[in-house]
C-alpha cells in the first residue's frame, strides 16, 4: 500500500523478468533510479540542449508515435524536414536549389557527408581511368572523434594534422603538405569541441582554389559545424565559412546543440544537388510508395524534426541571435571573472568562438593540484559538472577546463559559479590535490 516492493529489493538487472509489475511501480522504479543522474542545470559539460519551451515539449510529446521514415503515412513530417533543410541552406548561403536531410546527430551527418566525398572522388577517378584504392581524408587533431571513426569504418586513410601548445586549430599551411590526388576532401571545424574556435576555413578554401587553378585538382571542404553552424550565422554573420566559399560542398550541424532542440537531431546540407553522390540514395517501394532514402538508420522519431521547425519559426534569425548573444554575454562575464580572480588564463579570447569559456591554471600555480582536481572539488562541493581534459596530440601536455554557458545560465549563476570555483581552489590550497580514487571520477572527455 505504501510503496513498491523494489524499495527493499534490488531492481531487476540481470535476467529477463518472469512477471511484470504495476505501471505505477515500474514508473517509480525508473524515476527513483534516475534521481541520481546529473542535474542538467549544473551540467556545463554538454553541448546538447537541456531545456526547451513547454509548447515545444508539447509538440514533441504529441508526436512520439510518429515514425519519421514512413513518408507515405506521415507526408507532412517529411515536408517539414525539407522546409528545415531549405531554411538551413538559406542560412548557410547555398547558391541555389540544394538537398540535405535530417540525421540522428552530427555523427550520422558526418558519416553520410564524408561517404559522399568518397563516392564523388571515386566517380571523378573512375571517369579519368585512375585507381581508387587509396582514398585519404585530411583534418586537424582538433576534430571530434567521429572523423577518425568514419575513416576506420569506411576504409579511408586519415591524415591528421597534429596540434601544438598555443595552436588549437588548423589552417592552409597545415593542410597543404597532406593533399594529393587521393584526397577525398578536407574536414574543417567550425567551433571545435575542445576550445570552441574555428579552423581557418577561408584560408583552406583559398589554398584549394589555387590548387584547382594550378593543378586541376578539385578537393572539396566539408565543414563540421556541429556546434558552430548554429552560432556563427547569428554572432558573426559577416564571417565567411559556409557556401559563400566555393570549395565548401557540404555542412553538418547538430540541431540538438545550438539548434536548441533536445537530442537527437542533426542536419546535413549540400551546396548543390550534384554534391550528393547519387549512388548513395536508395529508391525503394515502401508501404506502396517509391521513396528515396539517404540515411544510416531507418525507423526513427519525427518529434525532433518538428521541434526543430518549431524553433525556426518561433525564433527566426532575430530570436536565435538574441538567445546566442545572451549566452555570449554571460560567457564573457565568466571569462572576465576568472581572469580577475588571478588564478586562471582564458584560452583564445578575442577570437570568434562558441559561447563557452575554455580556461586553465596560470603557469606557476600551486603544483599540488591541477585542473582535474578543481573539476572534482567543484563537483563535490557544489555539484557543477565542468570537465577537465588534455588536448589532442601534440598538445597533450595542455590540460584545460571548459564551461558551456547556455541560455538557462543566468548572470546570477555565472557569479555563483565563479565563487564556487574560487572556493574549490581555496579548499585545494589547504588540503592539496584530490586522491586517485576521486580523480578517477572526473569527466575526462570533451566530446558530448
Ligand atoms: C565538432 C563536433 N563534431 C561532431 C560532433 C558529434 O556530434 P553528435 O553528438 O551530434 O553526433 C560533436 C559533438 O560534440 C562536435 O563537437
Amino acid at each position: 500500500m505504501f510503496g513498491n516492493r523494489f524499495l527493499t529489493e534490488p531492481a531487476p538487472a540481470h535476467h529477463f523478468p518472469e512477471g511484470g509489475m504495476a505501471a505505477l511501480d515500474a514508473m517509480r522504479l525508473v524515476a527513483e533510479d534516475l534521481a541520481l543522474e546529473g542535474d542538467p542545470q549544473r551540467n556545463l559539460a554538454t553541448f546538447v540542449t537541456t531545456w526547451m519551451e513547454p509548447e515545444a515539449q508539447r509538440i514533441i510529446a504529441e508526436n512520439l508515435h510518429t515514425n519519421f521514415i514512413d513518408h507515405a503515412e506521415y507526408p507532412i513530417s517529411a515536408e517539414i524536414e525539407q522546409r528545415c533543410v531549405r531554411m538551413l541552406a538559406d542560412l548557410f548561403h547555398a547558391p541555389g536549389e540544394t538537398t540535405g536531410c535530417r540525421t540522428q546527430g552530427s555523427s550520422e551527418a558526418i558519416m553520410l557527408g564524408a561517404l559522399s566525398l568518397k563516392w564523388k572522388w571515386k566517380e571523378r577517378r573512375e571517369a579519368a581511368g585512375l585507381p581508387v584504392e587509396r582514398p585519404n581524408l585530411v583534418f586537424g587533431g582538433d576534430v571530434h572523434v567521429v572523423w577518425e571513426k568514419f575513416c576506420r569504418y569506411f576504409d579511408v586513410e586519415p591524415r591528421i594534422v597534429p596540434l601544438e601548445e598555443g595552436k588549437y586549430t588548423i589552417g592552409p599551411e597545415d593542410v597543404a603538405p597532406h593533399l594529393d590526388q587521393n584526397t577525398i576532401g578536407v574536414a574543417a571545424v567550425l567551433g571545435t569541441t575542445f576550445t570552441g574556435h574555428m579552423d581557418d576555413i577561408v584560408g583552406i578554401n583559398r589554398l584549394l582554389l589555387d590548387l584547382k587553378a594550378e593543378q586541376g585538382l578539385d578537393i572539396p571542404i566539408h565543414v563540421d559545424g556541429a556546434s558552430g553552424a548554429f552560432v556563427w550565422p547569428f554572432l558573426y554573420p559577416d564571417s565567411a565559412w559556409d557556401f559563400r566559399l566555393e570549395q565548401v560542398r557540404s555542412i553538418n550541424v547538430s540541431g540538438h546543440k545550438y539548434g536548441l532542440v533536445y537530442p537527437g537531431i542533426g542536419w546535413l546540407v549540400f551546396r548543390e544537388r550534384a554534391d550528393l553522390a547519387e549512388d548513395l540514395v536508395f529508391y525503394e517501394n515502401y508501404l506502396g510508395k517509391t521513396d528515396a532514402t539517404f540515411t544510416l538508420n531507418f525507423s526513427t522519431g519525427a518529434s525532433m524534426v518538428l521541434a526543430q521547425y518549431y524553433n525556426f519559426i518561433r525564433l527566426g534569425r532575430a530570436g536565435y541571435t538574441y538567445v546566442i548573444e545572451q549566452m555570449q554575454q554571460n560567457a564573457r562575464v565568466l571569462a572576465e571573472n576568472l581572469r580577475q580572480g588571478g588564478r586562471f588564463e582564458v584560452i583564445g579570447e578575442g577570437l570568434e568562438q562558441l559561447p563557452l569559456v575554455a580556461f586553465r591554471l596560470k603557469p606557476g600555480h600551486d603544483a599540488s593540484y591541477d585542473e582535474s582536481d578543481i573539476a572534482w572539488q567543484l563537483s563535490a562541493e557544489r555539484g557543477w559538472m565542468v570537465p577537465a581534459y588534455t588536448l589532442p596530440p601534440n598538445a597533450g601536455n595542455v590540460k584545460i577546463m571548459r564551461a558551456l554557458v547556455k541560455e538557462t545560465m543566468s548572470r546570477e549563476q555565472v557569479d555563483r559559479l565563479t565563487q564556487d570555483i574560487e572556493d574549490a581552489c581555496t579548499t585545494l590550497d589547504q588540503k592539496g590535490g584530490t586522491t586517485q580514487a576521486e580523480r578517477a571520477q572526473v569527466k575526462q572527455g570533451s566530446g558530448y
